[in-house]
């Protein structure tokens, strides 16, 4: 009896683990099979239109470019089956759970990286990761000190009641960008706010074995005075705090990729805008007094993936959002979010919306190459992506703040500065931010 016991146990610890291992590789297999005869499928389609350009005929009545538009927009559009998304790009391969496994076990353990704290001094502030107040004074014109006595330390929190934008304090017509660490960024454009993958927590998890920032946040949400739109690139950890939806609420446009809703309602948020790649919506903003003002949001293709939990891994969208205003001098910004760097979707991303004003652009989160090149950039793919996009002025983010990978905490700028240099890009064209300085575009 006891000896049966024992050999069926001993077969149990063989066959479970093959079969594990068996049924993922081939989900793996069946669901990149039918990947890969989509991007066929898409590309055939793509050549098809682009070889008929320039357009003759009924069926051409619009602008070549606009067809071109139109076709790219179709070659790059969401992918989705078996209840996930999936990055339709040839660049990518399928990278499953073991593949970090293979990583953070086997790989770290050979090259002593297992505890690996990414080269962090151990003085507070550390002395190459500078921090700033921002500016509030130039983001909020009429607001002066004799408002926020210095004395009084910290403002009030500010109210938001839903809708509101928060309080009715003057913004700055001029393009701004404020970083606030990881992706979070304040842009004003045209006195539209607006803020970025909002995380400003002290961890990215309330849990002690989560990372810790390596700069505090530059300053509180409560002292971001207006907050118009938030633009949510995905729902990673590190650019989706809790603490932001409570605190922002109603008071201004949530826009999100399909699926990041119901989590951001589930906080009794009701203004949440779901955007599936190239998906608009228009944005109005109206202030006493003024005229109103539209904006056009759009949300822009990236590679990346999802996941909350262990259990929703890509079934929610990931996506980076374009912003443009509509005044006599339009301007534009981007937010890509995480995004490994794609030559054909980005070049696509510039024939579509390029050229644009401001881009914050990941730089950080890129080693080891083999895993992390197909969702986290490095600073040489951001600069080319800046190029191909035209940006005017591009912003490096996603570094910095906290450390998930294997580069040294300061290695990013250092290998912008190289890329600048092969590329032939100059600092104004491509810069890094003290965290929470705020730089005038124009
Ligand atoms: C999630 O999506 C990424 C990107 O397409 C892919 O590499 C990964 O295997 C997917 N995970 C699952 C469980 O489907
Ligand atoms: C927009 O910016 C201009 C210039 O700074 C300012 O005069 C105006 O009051 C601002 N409007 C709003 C609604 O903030």
């Amino acid at each position: 009896m006891y000896a049966a016991g024992l050999y069926g146990l001993k077969r149990a610890v063989i066959i479970l683990p093959v079969a594990w291992t068996g049924a993922w590789l081939g989900y793996y297999a069946y669901t990149d099979t039918i990947r890969r005869s989509h991007i066929r499928d898409r590309n055939d389609e793509l050549a098809k239109t682009l070889s008929r350009l320039p357009g003759e005929g009924s069926d051409f009545s619009k602008p070549a470019e606009e067809i071109e538009r139109e076709a790219l927009k179709k070659r790059y559009s969401s992918l989705k089956f078996a209840g996930r998304y999936w990055n339709p790009y040839v660049e990518w391969r399928e990278q499953g759970a073991w593949e970090w496994a293979l990583w953070k076990i086997v790989i770290s353990t050979i090259t002593l990286k297992l505890f690996y704290n990414g080269g962090v001094p151990p003085e507070r502030p550390i002395p190459d990761l500078p921090l700033e107040r921002p500016d509030f004074s130039l983001l909020y014109p009429s607001t002066t000190s004799s408002i926020y006595p210095v004395s009084s330390g910290k403002p009030d929190t500010t109210y938001r009641s839903p809708g509101s934008g928060g309080s009715d304090v003057p913004v700055t017509d001029k393009l701004t960008c404020t970083w606030l660490g990881q992706s979070t960024t304040y842009v004003t454009l045209d006195n539209l706010t607006i803020l970025t993958d909002p995380a400003l927590s002290d961890r990215t998890l309330p849990s002690r074995i989560a990372p810790q920032r390596l700069r505090p946040s530059p300053c509180e949400l409560s002292e971001l005075k207006r907050v118009d739109v938030v633009l949510v690139s995905h729902n990673h950890f590190d650019h989706l705090d809790p603490e932001a939806i409570k605190e922002l609420g109603d008071s201004c446009e949530w826009v999100v990729p399909p699926g990041v809703g119901p989590f951001i309602r589930s906080f009794g948020v009701t203004r949440v805008t779901e955007l599936d790649w190239w998906q608009e919506t228009k944005h109005t903003l109206s202030r006493p007094g003024q005229k109103d003002k539209e904006f056009t949001i759009t949300a822009v293709p990236n590679m990346h993936w999802s996941a909350r939990s262990p259990l929703d891994t890509n079934a929610t969208l990931w996506a980076a959002f374009h912003v443009k205003s509509h005044s006599e001098k339009p301007k534009s910004f981007i937010h890509l979010g995480d995004t490994g760097y794609s030559p054909t979707l980005y070049h696509a991303v510039g024939r579509v919306l390029g050229p644009i004003d401001l881009a914050a652009i990941p730089i950080g989160s890129y080693e080891p190459r083999w895993h992390m090149h197909l969702q986290h950039t490095d600073p040489e793919g951001a600069v080319r992506m800046a190029l191909q996009m035209k940006v005017g002025k591009s912003v490096g983010v996603h570094w910095g703040t906290w450390l998930m990978s294997d580069e040294a905490y300061n290695k990013p700028p250092l290998d912008l500065e190289l890329a600048r240099q092969k590329l032939d890009v100059t600092e104004d064209q491509f810069c890094v931010l003290p965290a929470g300085k705020t730089i005038v575009i124009e």
